[in-house]
């Protein structure tokens, strides 16, 4: 596992953003390049480098298809809280050359939430699973919607959110957890740890514990996202805001390893 520090939240998004347009830019194959996302602020700034690339011209979507981590259960399209809104929002509607086609999203208003899951898992392996999955986790660890404790093995399907999630969401719905929607559908650990990388962001003093539980503690579903401690290729790219409680020792390890890479 790779830890990328960067001084601040711009230039870690700008680290990530060019990591996830040099893998788009070098992918030969026939198959389309296929990007898993996340919503939340973390993401924020890399949609935004993104953007920019793409609309300069640097950066084609035109070959990659995309698939949505998690969406509320319960949200139609339209409403302002949906990730289907936020994705379109923040990203999708700003790209001058996505293929709608190849936007996938879990649909909270599917009337057979099973059913839909299991189309979704089925319809990544169509296209020979997922490239990179782009990933932000909750100051519990959680990754997607996988809350503490649920299966390392976990496939796509509905999860109950936490107390803890509905009241750290509920900044986006009028300070009120009881209007952040008790359920969502979500990829499971497992849909994210079968992708060939997997990159997760995590910015600020908020997230600290939880980085130091995801980067130096075991491998646990109660922190979800140290999951990623066993897969081959996952990197974490953090600010330095989020590495107030790792060990010094951790810190200038993963300095000292990137420092080197880039030689
Ligand atoms: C929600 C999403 C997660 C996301 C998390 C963190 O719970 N389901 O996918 O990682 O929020 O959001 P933020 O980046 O705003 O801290």
């Amino acid at each position: 596992m790779r830890v990328v520090i960067q001084e601040n939240y711009d230039n870690m998004c700008k680290w990530a953003a060019d990591y996830i347009a040099a893998k788009i830019r070098n992918h030969k194959e026939d198959r389309p390049f296929v990007l898993g996302l996340p919503t939340g602020s973390s993401p924020i700034g890399v949609y935004k480098e993104l953007v920019r690339q793409n609309q300069a011209g640097e950066l084609s979507f035109a070959n990659v298809v995309t698939f949505n981590m998690d969406e509320y259960l319960g949200l139609p399209h339209e409403h302002d809280q949906s990730y289907w809104y936020f994705m379109h929002d923040n990203f999708f509607d700003h790209l001058v050359d996505m293929k709608p086609e190849n936007i996938n999203i879990l649909n909270g208003m599917t009337d057979n939430p099973e059913e839909e899951c299991r189309k979704y898992e089925e319809k990544i392996a169509s296209y020979g699973g997922i490239d990179l999955f782009m990933g932000g986790i909750g100051v519990d660890g959680h990754i997607a919607f996988n809350e503490p404790y649920t299966s390392l093995n976990s496939r796509t399907g509905v999860r109950d959110l936490t107390t803890d999630t509905r009241i750290v969401n509920s900044r986006f719905f009028g300070n009120d957890p009881e209007k952040v929607p008790a359920q969502a559908l979500s990829v499971g650990v497992g849909t994210v740890m079968d992708s060939k990388e997997v990159l997760i962001l995590i910015n600020g003093h908020n997230k600290a514990r939880a980085l130091a539980a995801v980067v130096e503690g075991g491998v646990s579903s109660k922190w979800t996202c140290s999951a990623v401690q066993l897969h081959n290729h996952a990197i974490i790219a953090c600010d330095e805001a989020a590495c107030g409680e790792i060990t010094v020792d951790t810190y200038k390890y993963f300095l000292d390893i990137e420092r080197k890479e880039r030689l």
